[in-house]
């Protein structure tokens, strides 16, 4: 029997017996590629055609109309549904009514957890644990697949230098290392050991590329970048996602030298293709077909869609621009039928991978076993969710050991963001549910019961600015991002102040709300907003000890913070466990041990800051007269918290660092070590870092780079001899000519548990 014979009966089988009944046959879908020709020879152009769109399910969109138009074989997937009655129905249409019965998938932007929220992505990449960064991308696989979903639009490793750009908040920072490893890791995640797996969703990385190098941090402006930097620093994670097996590449909405990425040929097909052997499928970003017109570079809507099919644009998301002017440039050859082929296969490859031809309703279920209540609260998983919160957490000043604080104190918490469940979730939520997470005040009250008190004031709101307030709120459908406390700011500062002169410490969660780190929430300042500035003056004149507990999701300008306050916390947007989290840290029950994966620069003027620039002729150097060097002369130089940066509850030291021999052999290896001592009173982890830096070579080159880390945990008094094996791959680099080579000569490497104090010692490569 020909193969699509044999899929049809057991499709009919399938249906018959309903749909969760049908047991994959691997008998009769054993040969991917043969059963994808065979298929992909049975459809007409229109079938081919509708397999390239990828529709966002709106609240608001007649169901009906959706089916008709699966049946008739007009649509590839869809997404923004995640109830799987509503999947279930669609995928009716596709499977009993459309002619060739070919499943459709559902996608979703699952991107820091699906129900239960992990924190946004600078949080988690603060941990700089993999295992748990992995296991956060697993438990949203669980969620999101039993939900009915078979793809996420993530990870998202765009490289962020430029803090003024919103999405900063989703991505894992500013240094390729870090970066790809996370990458793999949440590949790893949410695909489990295969894409078909029930409780696997396929990840689709993004934004390809360089979406993070936007010019000015301003959201969806262009991109001009040196090829060298490009393989260097901005391509790497998004090949290790690639590499790790993702199935799907998200492409960016912006233009690169001058090429918008959806148009770009040389992207997606010469570098993603041929060069990193790609054979997974390419999708758009959200209408970015027809924003080629915008771009300038295709005339109208027939112009665009040949631009980005030829360019290897597969999948169009939320536009209807292949489907409405693909059968028109096929039929005049102006679009080859191979391109169209070629993204079908792709499409119907990712299908096949997913496990959808050997069960459509692999993901959805059968309706008798739905959830009653899916928005119910999932307890499943917060372990999961609180144990990677602590370890995002950074503690970038502690002066006079203001923290731990005891349980048995007063405590005055205020701020607009100590008690704002929808904020402390973080941009991108997926499927999070602001009734859900647990807020700062939760998690206080709940780690000091019995003991102390917990005074809270909420003391000013995130803003006063009416204007902002109106955007934000426009930034969702389902939520209202900003909800204002009409009282005037100073009968609110007033109440916090009095609150503060009750209490032996002060606790001001203060930042930005979620939605000001957002997809096109770029700023011009990095400063806390002037209500809650103001607020913090008021607390501080009142002398009590000052804790600023931060929630945002880019680095700010904390010149005014750091000098006000006498205990500085990173937490970012640290999701649905955030507030136990925070509080866990806050009185000692978890000794922090993030750091910064991002440099926090001490203004905006001083951006771009990030730590592995190139190096200059005319260096800055700490300590001589700055004159003539490379700096800015009103203010110092360097960033205020570098890369890597982060404190603990105990100390730290490091021996020397020694090598296994001052010379490496082409091919070789040699081996650092170095001894890491725990010098306080408390058992802490910290996180050992080593960068490299080539001391002359062919080309400029990073004044350091990140080559590997390792997270350890000591005892008090305990130390131990911390190993990294250094080989010829970590000396590598993309020279003038792209090729990606190691030149002899000398290396330093430097170790240490931040970016900028280390130990050094070099060596040399023969
Ligand atoms: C636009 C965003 O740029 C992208 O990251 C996201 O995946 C899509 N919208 C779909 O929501």
């Amino acid at each position: 029997m020909p193969l699509r014979a044999r899929l049809a009966a057991g499709l009919a089988a399938m249906l018959l017996a309903g749909p969760a009944a049908a047991a994959p046959d691997p008998a009769l879908l054993g040969d991917r590629q043969a059963f994808i020709a065979d298929l992909l020879g049975q459809m007409t152009l229109d079938e081919k055609i509708g397999q390239l769109r990828l529709i966002s399910i709106g609240p608001d969109m007649s169901r009906e109309r959706i089916a008709n138009e699966i049946a008739a074989g007009r649509i590839g997937g869809t997404f923004n549904s995640v109830v799987p009655a509503d999947n279930r129905a669609m995928q009716n249409a596709a499977v009993q009514r459309s002619r060739l019965k070919i499943p459709i998938f559902f996608a979703y932007d699952v991107v820091h957890g699906h129900r239960t929220i992990f924190p946004i992505g600078p949080g988690q990449a603060s941990s700089w644990n993999m295992q748990a960064i992995e296991r956060g991308a697993r438990v949203a696989a669980i969620e999101a697949s039993a939900d009915s979903l078979d793809m996420t639009f993530a990870p998202m490793v765009d490289i962020a230098r430029d803090p003024r750009w919103g999405r900063t908040s989703e991505g894992f920072g500013e240094d390729p290392y870090l970066v790809s490893r996370i990458a793999r890791a949440m590949v790893r995640g949410y695909q489990g050991d295969a894409t078909s797996r029930r409780d696997s969703i396929m990840a689709s990385v993004k934004h390809f590329a360089l979406y993070g190098a936007v010019e000015g941090g301003r959201d969806y402006n262009v991109v001009d970048m040196s090829p060298m930097r490009m393989y260097q620093d901005y391509l790497p994670p998004y090949r290790a996602a690639i590499d790790a097996g993702a199935g799907g590449v998200m492409v960016a909405l912006n233009s690169i030298n001058g090429v918008p990425a959806s148009a770009d040929t040389w992207l997606l097909q010469d570098l993603l293709r041929r060069d990193w052997r790609f054979g997974g499928v390419a999708v758009s970003d959200h209408g970015a077909i027809k924003e080629l017109i915008r771009h300038g570079v295709a005339r109208d809507d027939r112009e665009a869609a040949k631009l980005a099919i030829r360019a290897g644009v597969e999948m169009s998301m939320a536009d209807e621009l292949y489907l409405n002017e693909l059968p028109g440039l096929v039929k005049s050859g102006e679009v080859p039928i191979a391109d169209i082929d070629r993204a079908v296969r792709n499409i119907l490859g990712a299908k096949y991978d997913m496990g959808l031809f050997h069960d459509p309703y692999l993901r959805i279920g059968r309706a008798a076993d739905d959830p009653p209540d899916l928005y119910a609260e999932s307890r499943l998983h917060r372990a999961d969710a609180r144990a990677l919160a602590r370890e995002s957490l950074v503690l970038l000043e502690n002066r006079n050991r203001t923290l731990p604080l005891r349980k048995n104190a007063i405590l005055a918490l205020v701020g607009p963001l100590a008690d704002s469940p929808v904020d402390i979730m973080g941009s991108w939520s997926a499927a999070g549910r602001g009734t859900n997470p647990v807020t700062l005040r939760q998690g206080m009250e709940a780690a000091m019961r019995g003991q102390g008190r917990l005074l809270y004031a909420r003391g000013a709101n995130v803003t006063d600015d009416p204007a902002l307030v109106e955007y934000l709120n426009q930034l969702n459908w389902d939520t209202k991002e900003i909800v204002q406390d009409p009282r005037p700011p100073a009968e609110m500062i007033a109440e916090a102040v009095a609150a503060a002169r009750r209490a032996d410490v002060v606790v001001a969660a203060v930042g930005e709300s979620r939605g000001m780190s957002h997809e096109s929430s770029s700023r011009t300042t990095l400063d806390i907003p002037a209500s809650q500035r103001a607020l913090l003056a008021a607390l501080k004149a009142t002398g009590k000890p000052l804790v600023l507990v931060l929630m945002n999701g880019r680095p700010l300008d904390l010149r005014e913070a750091s000098a006000t306050a006498d205990a500085l916390l990173e937490t970012w947007f640290s999701g649905t466990e955030g507030g136990n989290a925070i509080a866990d840290v806050l009185f000692g029950d978890y000794n922090p041990s993030g750091k910064l994966p991002i440099s926090f620069p001490r203004s905006i003027g001083q951006i771009p800051t990030y730590y592995n620039h190139p190096r200059v002729g005319r260096p800055f150097t700490e300590g001589k007269p700055g004159n003539y060097t490379s700096q800015y002369f009103e203010e110092k130089t360097g960033p205020l918290y570098p890369f890597g940066y982060g404190l603990s509850y105990t100390s730290f030291s490091l021996g020397d660092l020694a090598l296994s021999s001052p010379v490496m052999a082409r091919g070789g290896r040699i081996g650092a070590r170095i001894t890491v001592k725990n010098t306080g009173d408390r058992a802490g982890a910290t996180v050992v870092q080593l960068y490299v830096r080539d001391e002359s070579a062919s080309v400029v080159r990073a004044v350091k780079e990140l080559k590997n880390f390792q997270k350890i945990s000591l005892e008090p008094g305990e130390e131990r001899i911390v190993h990294f094996d250094i080989v010829e791959d970590d000396l590598k680099f993309f020279n003038a000519r792209l090729e990606h080579v190691a030149e002899p000569g000398a290396f330093e490497v430097q170790i240490g548990l931040n970016s900028q104090d280390v130990e050094r010692a070099r060596f040399e490569l023969h």
